[in-house]
C-alpha cells in the first residue's frame, strides 16, 4: 500500500494509473476503523483495479468540539488493517491539505430539506461540513466509484446531492454498502469504542428499537407506534435525539402509512456521552 499526505502527490501517481486506464474506487473515512469501512473497501476491491482509502477526521463536519476532541484515533492499527486487507493507497491529509484557506470559510451547500432534517436538525451544520471534505476530497482522487455506508443514510442522500451539485453524475457511480452489525445487533460504528463496559451492554438497544418499529408497523397512523419506541428507548436510559418512521426515497418523515411506500426507521440517541446512530428498512 503506498500512503500519500500530499494532494498533489497522490494526483499525479493516480493521473500515471488512469493513463493506464484503470479504474478507480475510493472509499473516504474517518478513521478509528472497524470491519463495516473494510466491507467498504472489500467491495471496492471486487469492483476496480485501484482502490483508494483516506482516512481524515473531519473537523469542518463536527458540530460539537468536545466529540471532535474525543473521536477516536487509532492509525496504526487502521493502516495495518488497511494493508492485510490489500487496499492499494491511502490518502492522510493533513487539515492545512483539504482546507488551506481554512474551514471556517464556509461556502453553503444548497441541499434543500435534507439539510434540516434529522440529523441536519439535530446537528447543525454537520452536512456542510460532510460536504466541504468530501467536494474536495473528491476533486483530488476523481474516483469513478464511491462506496458509502448504509449507516449513514442522510449522508448517502447529501452526497448524491453533492455530485449532482458538482455536475459530475455521469462521472461518479455511488455504491451503497448494507450496514454491518455486531453479533448483538449493534451497528459497528468508530464511536463505539468510547463505550464503557454497561454503555456497550446497552447500545444493542438502539437496533432492538429498529426491530421493535419493522415488527409492529400496520398501515395507518404510525404517531404512537414512534411514541412508544421512544419512551421505550428512554426508559432504558437513553436521550433520544429521534426515532423516526419516514419514507426510504426521500427521507420526509411519515405519520400515515399506506402500506406501499417503502419505509425506513432512523433512531438517533445518547448513550452516556456518546451519540449513536441506526437505521433500517422496515418493510
Ligand atoms: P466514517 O464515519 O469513518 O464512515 C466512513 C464510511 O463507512 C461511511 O460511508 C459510513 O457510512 C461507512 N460505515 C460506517 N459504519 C458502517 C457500518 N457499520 N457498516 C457499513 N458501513 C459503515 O462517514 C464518514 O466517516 C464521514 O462523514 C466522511 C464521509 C468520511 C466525510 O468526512
Amino acid at each position: 500500500m503506498i500512503i500519500f499526505e500530499k494532494a498533489i502527490e497522490l494526483q499525479h501517481h493516480l493521473d500515471q494509473c488512469r493513463q493506464k486506464n484503470e479504474d478507480l474506487g475510493f472509499v473516504p473515512t474517518m478513521g478509528a476503523l472497524h470491519n463495516g469501512h473494510l466491507s467498504l473497501l472489500k467491495t471496492s476491491l471486487k469492483e476496480n483495479k485501484l482502490s483508494v482509502c483516506s482516512i481524515f477526521v473531519n473537523p469542518a463536519q463536527f458540530n460539537d468540539a468536545s466529540d471532535f476532541k474525543k473521536y477516536p484515533s487509532t492509525l496504526e492499527e487502521d493502516i495495518s488493517k488497511l494493508e492485510t486487507n490489500g487496499c492499494d493507497i491511502l490518502f492522510l491529509p493533513s487539515v492545512e491539505e483539504i482546507y488551506p484557506d481554512g474551514f471556517e470559510v464556509k461556502k453553503k451547500y444548497d441541499l434543500g430539506y435534507l439539510d434540516t432534517i434529522l440529523e441536519g436538525e439535530f446537528r447543525p451544520g454537520h452536512f456542510q461540513g460532510v460536504c466541504m471534505a468530501v467536494e474536495r476530497l473528491l476533486l483530488i482522487v476523481q474516483p469513478g466509484k464511491l462506496y458509502l455506508g448504509q449507516k449513514d443514510y442522510q449522508q448517502c442522500m447529501i452526497i448524491t446531492r453533492l455530485i449532482q451539485l458538482m455536475g459530475l453524475e455521469e462521472k461518479i457511480n455511488i455504491r451503497i454498502c448494507p450496514i454491518l452489525r455486531e453479533k448483538d445487533g449493534l451497528a459497528m460504528s468508530s464511536r463505539n469504542m468510547r463505550l464503557s463496559k454497561e454503555e456497550r451492554a446497552k447500545a444493542p438497544a438502539l437496533y432492538e428499537t429498529l426491530i421493535f418499529l419493522k415488527q409492529n408497523i400496520c398501515n395507518g397512523s404510525l404517531r404512537d407506534l414512534k411514541k412508544e419506541a421512544t419512551d421505550q428507548l428512554q426508559k432504558k436510559g437513553f436521550k433520544t435525539d429521534y426515532v423516526e418512521i419516514a419514507n426510504a426515497k426521500t427521507l420526509k418523515p411519515i405519520n400515515e402509512w399506506d402500506a406501499r411506500t417503502n419505509i425506513l426507521g432512523l433512531v438517533a440517541a445518547y448513550i452516556g456521552s456518546v451519540r449513536l446512530i441506526d437505521n433500517m428498512m422496515l418493510n
